[in-house]
């Protein structure tokens, strides 16, 4: 008997939706379009590009994924209301391929606590808003919130009517991270084994991380018969976060003896887009994160190494190049040409149009000088730092002078620049240098903050390490994020605190 042929699994990405509810983990309308396009060239069947009736950013930037990609559907969030679902169709309207994605609360609890509402009601409520949302579009989700909750007979009868009303997919949402594998397999089989019509719909899953079993649960799923898993990129998402894309992705491909599934997902360039993600959420992805995290492929043991060497399947159970790691570490040096960089750039997975090679060569003919080995960590860094950041530059780092030491007030003079005009502001007060830029950030540009956070890391190995600052601050309750990257810390810092303003001015125009 030939073996059965591979189920092809669904890949619907929530990181724009989902994932941007993420605490500090907001986007500007520049950054969720990169995103988006990149998600796109992962190779996602479908984007959920946000929750168009919850302001009228998230209306816009639904809209402006609609428009701009091609070859994905494009999702929209609404409630079980008209007025949500209109929302959804207006921004889903231009796309290519639009769906739009309703839910409303199953379990007991949500029922009685939040919505007030008997098990009829419900049901009549989410039948209209699915035959409502399929009048306008021809794809039609139906989320049952907190469905691993939901008592599995009434869950049953709420599939059956949702399906019978027109809902193309219907998502098993574990919205607290409350199932276990065991439970989340007897529920999807329970599912597909009760519910009479359930071949006229794909049947899909939305799992949470609370207690860590968000890839185990969809995974579970999978193997019950669910067809579509909802994911995030670094397991973005509400709380403790959702179920990991490449987490889930690479599990079914290098287990496919298991789970004998495919999806259409260009595995090597998980790395890229998970570098992308935490770039512009400025959510720092752990070392040790399976699949895109630094030591995800670091072998430091002897013997691990010693086997390595001989082998790399002795410890190796995927290949570093499958998921968009480059085996080697290219140093380039200040005589590196520009042909040297373009390549380099492009086996990282980023492909640079003329005028990006321009500013990112520059960029790296300014580290050369301060720095011996530039390796690709910071080259990656110049990528996301003056290319990915898309930030409306108001005002720029120009240049600082400081006096600092044990038991003595800082002395910090900052110049930045604004259209073209130079400002400079001397500060001689603080618990520190960083402080003092701090303070002096603040009144160079008249803006009102708190640093809520500051942390440092070092973007290489080596004495010569670039230094990554990234702060959180806070300006009349508005939470923004800033990040910097210099040899020098305290430039590094100013420049972090430069991006926050800067980000803070352009959400001030927006709103
Ligand atoms: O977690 C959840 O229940 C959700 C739904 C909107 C699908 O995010
Ligand atoms: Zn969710």
């Amino acid at each position: 008997m030939s073996p059965a042929e591979p189920r092809q699994i669904t890949i619907f990405d929530t990181t724009l939706r989902d994932g941007e509810q993420s605490p500090g983990a907001s986007m500007n309308l520049a950054e969720k379009l990169e995103v988006a396009q990149a998600l796109t060239e992962l190779g996602v069947d479908v984007i959920e590009a946000g929750f168009p009736i919850s302001s009228p950013g998230d209306l816009e930037a639904v809209r402006e994924v609609a428009k701009l990609v091609r070859g994905v559907e494009v999702c929209g969030l609404a409630r079980s209301q008209k007025k949500d679902i209109d929302a959804a169709w207006e921004a889903l309207k231009d796309a290519e391929q639009p769906r739009i994605h309703v839910f409303l609360a199953t379990s007991a609890i949500h029922r009685e606590h939040k919505l007030r509402k008997s098990e009829d009601e419900i049901i009549a409520m989410a039948v209209e808003s699915v035959r409502y949302a399929r009048n306008l579009a021809p794809k039609v989700e139906f989320s049952p919130e907190d469905a691993s909750r939901t008592d599995i007979d009434y869950l049953c009868r709420v599939v059956e009517a949702v399906i019978d009303a027109g809902a193309t997919s219907v998502n098993i949402p574990d919205t607290v991270g409350y199932a276990t594998p065991p439970e989340m397999d007897e529920r999807i089989k329970s599912l597909i084994h009760r519910v009479p019509n359930i071949d006229k719909t794909v049947l899909s899953v939305h799992c949470h991380n609370d207690l860590g079993m968000a890839t185990a649960n969809s995974l579970a799923a999978v193997m019950a018969g669910a067809g579509q898993i909802e994911c995030t990129i670094n397991a973005l998402g509400e709380r403790a976060g959702n179920c990991a894309l490449e987490e889930v992705v690479m599990a079914m491909k290098t287990r496919s003896d298991i789970y004998n599934t495919r999806t259409n997902i260009v595995t090597n360039r998980l790395v890229p887009v998970s570098r992308l993600v935490s770039t512009i959420t400025g959510l720092r992805v752990p070392r040790n994160k399976a699949i895109v995290g630094q030591n995800a492929f670091a072998h430091e043991s002897g013997i691990h190494q010693d086997g390595m060497l001989k082998n790399p399947s002795t410890y190796e159970i995927m290949k570093p190049e499958d998921v968009g790691l480059q085996k080697s570490d290219l140093v380039l040096g200040k005589h590196s040409g520009r042909a040297a960089l373009i390549d380099r750039a492009r086996s990282l997975g980023h492909e640079l149009t003329p005028e990006q090679i321009d500013v990112v060569f520059a960029e790296f003919k300014r580290l050369a000088d301060r720095k011996k080995d530039v390796y690709d960590a910071d080259i990656i860094a110049i990528i996301e730092q003056r290319v990915q950041h898309k930030t409306i530059v108001t005002w720029e780092f120009d240049s600082y002078q400081l006096e600092s030491g044990t038991g003595k007030a800082p002395n910090v003079t900052l110049t930045l620049k604004r259209a073209g005009r130079t400002f400079s502001k001397t500060i001689s007060e603080g618990d520190g240098p960083v402080d003092a830029m701090f303070v002096a950030v603040c009144e160079l540009t008249n803006t009102k903050m708190q640093c809520r956070e500051y942390t440092i890391r070092s973007v290489t190995d080596g004495q010569d390490a670039q230094g990554e600052v990234s702060v959180y601050v806070d300006s009349s309750g508005r939470n923004e994020r800033g990040l910097g990257i210099s040899t020098d810390i305290f430039e590094a810092s100013a420049l972090a605190f430069v991006n926050a303003v800067n980000r803070i001015l352009e959400g001030g125009r927006k709103s």
